[in-house]
């Protein structure tokens, strides 16, 4: 391991969206003891979360989910053509359902759908609604949290395999954890297999911060929902009204920042546990790193990927890369 990638592990105290286990209590009782309190992004998505994160991609200042839809809509066959070998569809993390229906449409050589998830209830929903659709198509769902190595089924094994990952969920991990997460879909794939990943770019602060910061407060309603959550669950007594959502683009680190921040002086207990705000204290929530195609065809080299084509919007907002295992 290089120099590098250990002066990043020795960081990863800051690593929120990561790669590591444990549960909502444990997640948020030791992250509220750092010197910068947090909360990992990977709790958002309770069953309020997932909702609110739905309405999100519907908002007119949330450009990625609408921009990376028209780049599948307009450049899939070119995808396409570029997979001839083809056979199998993984996808890590299901619930995009219309991205992968534009993908099944744009690849007739696909012959299995493999989504990965977390969740047994989205997968058979999917599975169900897709096979309906797509005749001829043979769904393998796969159980299993895509953030840690996956075991193909037999049936996938001697098949040509196309990961795909949309989304810009790869934002969420440190750039360190998107590097062993790339090198993990690389073996999963095996040699000449492919990754084809959406990935959000940098652009102007200002467009960035308010697809953080809708005007009609479904991100702050979809932060604030942390707080909610914790209540519910972990006998926790979060204020509501006197924590607040903000959004702020740190340039020097390429990435959106969401940090719920205290309007005074306060104490919190969760269970037996309490914890001091101070005034403007936060509690940061989540990361959304940004990469020029540059900074992304270099991640994907790093990983032994070598990057096949990039497309982008009409307005250069979003980048897709489709990506070929190296071995
Ligand atoms: C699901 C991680 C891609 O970073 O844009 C949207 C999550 N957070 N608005 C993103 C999110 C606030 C989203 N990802």
């Amino acid at each position: 391991m290089s120099v590098v990638m250990l002066k990043d592990r020795a960081e990863a105290f800051e690593s929120i969206d990561g790669l590591q286990e444990g549960g909502f209590r444990d997640a948020v009782l030791r992250g509220l003891a750092l010197p910068q309190k947090m909360i990992p992004s990977r709790f958002f998505y309770d069953e309020r979360g997932s909702e609110l994160f739905e309405e999100i991609t519907r908002l007119e200042v949330y450009y990625p989910t609408r921009s990376e839809m028209e780049i599948f809509d307009r450049h899939g066959a070119d995808m396409g053509a570029y997979l001839p070998e083809a056979r199998a569809l993984v996808e890590f993390g299901s619930g995009s359902s219309l991205k992968i229906r534009a993908m099944l449409k744009a690849m007739p050589q696909l012959t299995h759908y493999a989504p990965i998830d977390i969740s047994g209830e989205i997968l058979t929903r999917e599975a169900e609604a897709l096979s309906a659709d797509f005749r001829g198509l043979k769904v393998v769902p796969i159980h299993a949290d895509f953030m840690s190595p996956v075991e193909l089924p037999q049936e996938l094994k001697d098949i040509g395999k196309l990961a795909f990952f949309p989304g810009s969920t790869i934002g969420n991990l440190e750039p360190y954890e998107a590097l062993e997460f790339l090198t993990r879909v690389r073996e999963t794939v095996g040699t000449g297999g492919h990754l084809l990943i959406g990935v959000d770019r940098k652009k102007d602060t200002e467009t960035l911060v308010r697809a953080y910061d809708d005007p009609q407060g479904v991100t702050a309603a979809f932060n604030l929902n942390l707080l909610t959550r914790a209540n519910r669950e972990l006998d926790a007594n979060f204020d509501l009204p006197s924590f607040i959502h903000e959004a702020r683009y740190n340039a020097d680190r390429g990435r959106i920042e969401m940090h719920l921040k205290s309007l005074k002086d306060q104490a919190v207990s969760i269970g037996d546990c309490h914890f001091e705000f101070t005034e403007n204290e936060t509690i940061h929530t989540e990361n959304s790193y940004k990469y020029t195609p540059e900074e992304f065809r270099l991640l994907a080299r790093a990983a032994r990927f070598e990057p096949l084509a990039t497309w982008t919007d009409t307005n250069e907002r979003f980048g897709v890369y489709l990506l070929r295992s190296e071995g």
